[in-house]
């Protein structure tokens, strides 16, 4: 298993450029199955996340093709399976995205059920319970999730989701495109990639409107076409940069972002004292006041307010700003796996409920500590950096699920960061 080794305590500087969004790739990926035309997206993230789904839609039968790197062209005219197996979908819940373009299209789906999770259990029964109010009959078979449409297509319906789930709203907005008649979802996702599969979805013909409001309102239509579509930057690649510039005390510019996408968690890092400019739509300008940092309180919710993907990077950073700072996690249980990986490097964080208490300012140095899930491993790299001595990360597996080439954006704006392999450093791994 992968290994970093991190020699910290490096201020990083320099230019970054962010990647394609793996929150938006993934739906949008998803969505090609949605129709028998081709369909190509460009800046598609050469993350594990998205190789996995990639090989899920070439089981099933559909063509990938990549021109270039970041270029995927999906022709799934001869889908022979309608299946997402559990060996894929335990290794990737997003997985799930299949279910409803295959209801849509086809009329039945088989979707192993995820099971527990690093950050909790994390269940599907809403996106289960839209499809059954969209006409889908839905059941549980030896641990799959089987559901069929009776009629061979979905009806359109009116109904509010009962808590926001983002996957849950992408799936039955793909299901509800190809359905007969209107579909309202209410009380939905309004993260910008929800945005942005809405406008790959209107570029195949489909009827969507509301998108970024809770409020969907989906015109069915009787075919999807192909489509040409670019995916949005990630907006969680982009603060855990910001991060890395204001925990090492460095200077960075970040390119290829989109900062209207992470509005408050810019808002919330300039109160700490992170001085963010906006040089341009897409580039940011990144340093620590000299001043220092300030504890301050963060509460996480659904997009627009603080995304609990960038909980772990903030509590990172909370343990170098002087004062007691108090994370509270909202969206998931179990989600401060982090924590404990933090202490063990010197942070003083006390753990009540879906509180967390963070007193700074902390030297931090290094340790062996081991990676739990994506964002945790990212805030471990980020406590890394800053830290005093060699860090050991292990299972960073996790980190390359959803960060493009870090080793290799790091290192070029001065991190002392390798990746060891089996026992042996490598080269940091570059795709090709
Ligand atoms: C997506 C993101 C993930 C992010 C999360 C919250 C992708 C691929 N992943 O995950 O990075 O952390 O949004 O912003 O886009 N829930 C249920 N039943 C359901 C669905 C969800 O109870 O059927 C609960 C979840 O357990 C959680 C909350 O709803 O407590 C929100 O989850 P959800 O928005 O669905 O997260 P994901 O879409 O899985």
């Amino acid at each position: 298993m992968d290994k970093f080794l991190i020699r910290g305590g490096i201020p990083l500087r320099g230019k970054v450029e962010i990647s394609g969004a793996k929150n938006s790739a993934l739906p949008c990926l998803a969505a090609t199955l949605l129709t028998p035309d081709t369909v190509t997206l460009h800046n598609v993230p050469y993350v594990k996340d998205l190789i996995t789904l990639r090989r899920l839609l070439e089981d099933m039968g559909a063509t990938v093709l990549t021109p270039e790197l970041r270029t995927h062209k999906i022709t799934a005219k001869n889908i022979e399976t309608f299946e997402a197996p559990y060996e894929l979908v335990k290794t990737m819940r997003a997985s799930v995205l299949a279910l409803g373009p295959l209801l849509a299209r086809f009329g039945q789906a088989k979707v192993s059920l995820p099971g527990g999770c690093a950050i909790g259990t994390r269940p599907i029964d809403l996106h289960l319970r839209a499809f059954e109010r969209l006409g889908a009959v839905v059941s549980l078979e030896s641990g799959d999730v089987v559901a069929t449409a009776p009629q061979g297509r979905l009806i359109g319906a009116e109904f509010s989701f009962e808590k926001v789930t983002v996957t849950g709203t992408e799936n039955v907005m793909m299901a509800a495109a190809l359905a007969q008649g209107k579909t309202v979802i209410r009380n939905a996702a309004q993260e910008p990639e929800i945005e942005d599969l809405a406008e790959l979805l209107n570029k195949m013909g489909a009827r969507i409107k509301g998108a970024g409001t809770p409020v969907l309102e989906i015109e069915g239509v009787e075919h999807l076409s192909g489509a040409e579509h670019t995916i949005i930057p990630d907006r969680i690649e982009t603060g855990t940069f910001i991060v890395a510039a204001a925990i090492t005390q460095g200077e960075l510019e970040i390119k290829s972002c989109n900062p209207e996408h992470i509005k408050a968690v810019i808002e919330k890092l300039r109160e700490v004292g992170v001085q963010i400019e906006e040089l341009n739509q897409s580039t940011l300008s990144v340093r620590c006041s000299p001043a220092g940092l300030r504890a301050m309180d963060v509460t996480t919710e659904p997009h627009p307010l603080f995304p609990t993907d960038m909980q772990a990077q903030y509590m990172a950073l909370m343990t170098q700003a002087d004062g007691t700072s108090a994370v509270t996690e909202t969206i998931f249980e179990n989600r401060f796996m982090h924590a404990s990986e933090l202490i063990r490097m010197g942070a003083d964080i006390q753990i009540s409920g879906n509180k967390a208490m963070v007193q700074g300012k902390t030297p931090l140095t290094g340790a062996r500590i081991l990676a739990s899930d994506l964002r945790a491993s990212a805030s471990l790299v980020l406590a890394a950096l800053c830290a005093s001595g060699e860090t050991l990360i292990d299972r960073v597996y996790h980190i390359d699920r959803g960060y493009e080439t870090i080793v290799d954006k790091l290192s070029s704006i001065g991190a002392n960061i390798e990746r060891i392999t089996d026992g042996l450093a490598a080269g940091a791994e570059r795709p090709n």
